[in-house]
């Protein structure tokens, strides 16, 4: 090989690997373009190789050119692997690179929502009178959320609550407008005395405005015994209140309509602004309800409530508008 043949090849080879490394736009790219000219079998390692056999002259000559093109070849790789996200001949990428002397990110609590305190307070407080708590279906049937409860098919009172119905209409099924359906669950299956609350959500198919939303939370009560009487349920939510709110709130009981109460009253407790808020329906439980769950009325009687769990919340916490709860607006539960 004359000399002048032996730096055309160093001069293509330079020309070849330079112009791969220019258009390689990725790390395997330049990996395979290293593995051709500089790796064990690549086209200048073969160079390198052949040098024993060639005179001292030879190798002398070649030998420098071709170490300093490889030396040339290797930095223009390395950088373009740094390029690429290789970092300091390990394999890591830049995402998996962890910078260890960084200071600790400050880990996040989640935030109770101000409705489950309330919740986990006032069944609480039942409890420690003796209430057990139970749960039924948020999809009901419209027998146990209307027929049961004395509320037939076009009797008026439906209108009292506006319906999500589920299709198809014929099957007769809702999302329940009241926790009530509970009551008639719980006594065809207990016999009494007998002590329950019922907590959970109920929906409303109507306009919401601050006071009213088409979803909230109901707590029931139900409480059946020999002689169970409206004194009982007056000094009940008496105690209650005083337990939830550690003051003497005012409180005032009026007349209400329930088909499946009677007499039927509603509960007002006074806010902040002097103004009264509705917050629990109830009444003596109707004879007919306790004959539909096979129950004497000459022997059993008792009352129920039906309380609006988002209201004694916002009255609680002094929150002012009931559609902040399901919002889903983060700046309003992490201040709770
Ligand atoms: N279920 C009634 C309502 O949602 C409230 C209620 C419960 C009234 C129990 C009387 C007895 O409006």
């Amino acid at each position: 090989m004359s000399e002048n043949q032996s730096l055309d090849i160093f001069q293509s080879i330079r020309k070849d690997a330079f112009g791969a490394l220019e258009e390689a736009s990725d790390f395997e790219t330049v990996h395979k373009i290293e593995a051709e000219y500089i790796g064990k079998s690549g086209r200048l390692t073969k160079i390198l190789k052949s040098l024993k056999e060639m005179s001292l002259a030879e190798r002398k000559e070649m030998g420098s050119t071709a170490n300093a093109l490889k030396k040339e070849i290797e930095e223009k790789i390395k950088l373009k692997k740094e390029e690429f996200g290789e970092r300091g001949g390990s394999n890591h990428r830049d995402a998996d690179w962890i910078d260890i002397t960084a200071p600790g990110k400050k880990i996040s609590r989640g935030h109770i929502h101000p409705i489950s305190r309330v919740l986990k307070e006032v069944t609480s407080i039942f409890e420690s009178m003796g209430f057990e708590v139970v749960e039924g279906p948020e999809v009901e049937t419209e027998h146990y959320n209307f027929d049961a409860l004395n509320i037939p098919k076009e009797h008026p009172a439906r209108d009292l609550w506006d319906t999500f119905w589920i299709k198809p209409l014929k099957n007769g099924l809702l999302l329940r407008t009241h926790t009530s359906p509970n009551q008639i669950r719980y006594m065809e299956k207990h016999q009494p005395p007998l002590r329950i609350i019922v907590p959970g959500q109920v929906f409303r198919y109507e306009a919401s405005d601050s006071s009213h939303g088409i979803q909230f939370y109901q707590l029931e009560g139900l409480m059946v015994d020999k002689t169970t009487s409206v004194a009982n349920f007056k000094a009940l939510i008496e105690q209650f209140f005083k337990k939830l709110f550690k003051e003497n709130i005012q409180m005032r009981i009026r007349p209400g309509y329930f088909p499946f109460v009677e007499p039927g009253f509603e509960v007002d407790i006074k806010d902040r602004s002097d103004k009264w808020l509705e917050v629990i329906g109830a009444g003596m439980i109707h004879p007919q309800i306790l004959k539909n769950v096979k129950l004497d009325p000459s022997q059993w009687q008792g009352f129920a409530f039906g309380m609006g769990l988002d209201r004694i919340t916002m009255m609680k916490y002094k929150i002012d508008d009931i559609r902040l709860f399901h919002s889903g607006d983060l700046r309003f539960i992490r201040q709770f």
